[in-house]
């Protein structure tokens, strides 16, 4: 095994064992139990983290946060499982700690996050998709890689700092030197361990990576473009200072044309004006 391929793997194993961190919360800990058993009913899991009143508050500010532009305040989680789907609500709690350290890891990526979010729900609107609250969801969790990294790598996750800053590389790029496999990959292999749905899943791995071919490639285009977007806008920061590259296919996937992709860029400007560019 080459030397980046062993420290690829290190990263994977750490993210094996997360469950074991010493800073996971022991309600978090049982919902990851849950969710590993077959036997678990959406009703029942939605109970557990109903009992956990510091968890639901979290998980109901988050919803309410603005992420996804809901008209009506959320108040219960049995009305977010509603409104967002379970999967969705599942990946919000298991994800909370991540989201909490996001403006420690990096500052600008809790805004940057936030507005991918509601970037997606805006692409998902102008394309008629189903899946609208899945993509915002998506477009939160895009970037957990860089927190998960942060917190179990400190020292390497600033040497990448450090890279970035030295080689203007992009932060995805700088992390593939240190790490062997960028945030993309980190931020998927731990929604899968929690067993989230590809349909979520696929997104946060390919974002950097987008290819036609792979499964829910139209959700990843999304996520994809929204990230570009973002950052084209300045809305927060990833990290680094440069734009990754709008893959073409990912646009001829959408099937957008200028013209829509202009249209989606207004709506950001009249609708994300909360969110600071930096
Ligand atoms: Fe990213
Ligand atoms: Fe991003």
């Amino acid at each position: 095994m080459d030397e980046l391929e062993a420290k690829k793997d290190r990263v994977r194993q750490h993210l094996e064992r997360a469950n074991n961190l010493p800073t996971l919360p022991v309600v978090i800990a049982r919902v990851i139990g849950m969710v590993d058993s077959p036997q678990t009913s959406s009703r029942q899991l939605g109970d557990e983290i109903a009992k956990d009143q510091v968890l639901t508050a979290k998980v109901l500010k988050l919803v309410n946060s603005g992420f996804y532009g809901f008209s009506r305040p959320i108040s219960t989680i049995t009305h977010a499982v509603t409104m967002l789907g379970f999967d969705a609500v599942k990946g919000l709690v298991l994800s909370c700690s991540a989201l909490e350290d996001m403006e420690e890891a990096l500052p600008g990526l809790w805004e940057h996050s936030l507005a991918c979010a509601r970037t997606c729900g805006f692409i998902a609107e102008q394309l008629g998709l189903d899946e609208v609250e899945e993509l915002s969801v998506s477009g939160l969790l895009h970037d957990l890689g860089k927190v998960v990294l942060f917190q179990g790598f400190a020292e390497e996750f600033h040497q990448v700092r450090a890279l970035v800053e030295t080689r203007d590389l992009l932060f995805f790029q700088a992390e593939e030197q240190v790490f062997g496999a960028h945030h993309g990959l980190a931020g998927g292999w731990l929604l899968e361990k929690w067993t989230l749905p590809g349909k979520l899943v696929a997104p946060v791995s390919d974002h950097h990576d987008f290819r036609p071919q792979r499964s829910h490639a139209e959700c990843t285009a999304v996520v994809h473009l929204a990230d570009v977007l973002c950052r084209a806008e300045a809305l927060g920061r990833g990290g680094d200072r440069k734009i990754p590259q709008l893959q073409p296919a990912a646009v001829k996937l959408l099937d957008l044309g200028m013209e829509e992709i202009r249209k989606i860029m207004e709506r950001m400007d009249a609708e994300l004006d909360d969110i600071p560019r930096m």
